[in-house]
């Protein structure tokens, strides 16, 4: 039943329906310019980039190196355009993100793109964006309850969660335990409930993890498999470092922790030291090392995966998502539609926001060289 409400409320979030895009103000962009020609758009865009307008960057936090390296990727991008960036960090409270968008209209941004702490409490503060003409774009997290967002850009969290459970049912044999009868234990440390990226991610996992929780292939010996049992709040490694020393300590004194799925790298960190501290290991005298996943290829997360400390991760370009959300901002500010691929769209509880997805990639031991390291995202040396 609880997979049925999660099914209801992600097919609420990735309804299809057509609507506008957005121009400044929010309206239909495309029906605005169209008698003009492809010379003319040129020429509007290099005035455009003349104009040295301001885009203001809210980023939700510093203690995530995912969101330095995004707004890192996207200031670079945009003044390689053109345009003043002005970028702000909330440290997690959303009280202050409010304030700091506030300050970031009162200098002159004519642009706004927003990664919240808290998808929903940031409905005040658009709505002044919007009456103040002001066009504002999801980063990576939808917006949640406003009108006030033109466009999302983001990752497909639903399918970062199958290629964790994914990973799971290869790298543990999943389906020859299956026909042999043997089980894993295992325990999920799952998004934020105040990110929409959280409940997505959690219903990949489930998507694939869900027949063998149900054959008894995989047990969760504490019994916490539903999301709201699972999530911790603001995407903290504290909190999953905590839960873990209490699970280890209440559910698993006769029967180790074969595996723990986590959502984000973040998570994986605290669980090791949970892990460490319970006396798992990689030497031979210690508890056998669980498989632990995560989410962001962070460049901790890689040099535990090198080590063996951690399984996989998921990695998620920044440059990707950022050459993404600069085309949007450029959509916005010239008022033209995006020529992006990958459109869909979810609901944000008051609106159908077009959306676009880009890809990410999973990354282990046999893979993380040709896809971080080849690729530029990570160096050698970085990595040392
Ligand atoms: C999510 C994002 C994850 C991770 C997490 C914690 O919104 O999708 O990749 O970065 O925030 O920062």
């Amino acid at each position: 039943m609880r997979i049925q409400m999660l099914g209801m409320l992600l097919g609420m979030a990735m309804m299809v329906s057509s609507f506008a895009g957005c121009g400044k103000g929010g309206e239909a962009s495309a029906e605005k310019e169209p008698q003009k020609t492809q010379k003319d758009q040129v020429e509007d865009t290099e005035q455009k980039e003349a104009a040295g307008e301001i885009v203001g960057l809210s980023m939700p936090t510093q203690t995530s190196e995912q969101w330095i390296k995004d707004a890192a990727a996207m200031k670079q991008l945009l003044e390689e355009k053109g345009y003043e960036v002005k970028v702000q960090f909330a440290e997690n409270d959303p009280g202050l993100q409010g304030e700091q968008i506030r300050q970031l209209m009162e200098d002159g941004a004519n642009c706004l793109v927003v990664t919240a702490v808290e998808s929903d409490s940031l409905t005040e503060v658009l709505t002044e964006a919007k009456n103040q003409k002001i066009p504002v774009i999801a980063y990576d997290r939808l917006l949640r309850d406003t009108d006030a967002v033109s466009y999302y850009a983001a990752f497909d969290s639903q399918g970062i969660g199958r290629q964790i459970g994914t990973y799971i049912v290869e790298n543990e044999e999943l389906e020859a335990l299956k026909r042999s009868g043997e089980s894993r234990t295992i325990e999920f440390f799952m998004g934020s409930p105040k990110d929409d990226n959280g409940l997505f991610l959690y219903a990949g996992v489930m998507d694939v993890l869900q027949p063998y929780l149900e054959s008894g292939t995989l047990e969760c010996l504490s019994g916490k498999t539903a999301f709201g049992d699972t999530c911790i709040e603001q995407w903290s490694k504290e909190k999953a470092k905590e839960r873990c020393q209490d699970m280890l300590q209440e559910f698993y004194q006769k029967k180790d922790l074969d595996i723990v799925c986590t959502a984000f790298d973040g998570f994986a960190y605290g669980v090791r030291e949970a892990l460490e501290e319970s006396g798992y290991g990689l030497d031979a005298g210690s508890k056998e090392w669980p498989l632990i996943t995560g989410q962001d290829a962070e460049l901790m997360a890689v040099k535990n995966i090198i080590t063996g400390c951690q399984a996989m991760s998921v990695y998620k370009d920044t440059s990707l998502l950022a050459e993404t959300c600069t085309a949007l901002v450029e959509s916005c500010l010239t008022g033209k539609s995006p020529k992006l691929e990958n459109r869909t769209e979810h609901d944000n509880g008051v609106k159908v926001v077009e959306t676009y997805l880009c890809k990410t990639e999973m990354v282990n031991q046999d893979n993380y060289g040709e896809v971080l390291v080849e690729s530029g995202y990570y160096s050698e040396d970085d990595l040392k």
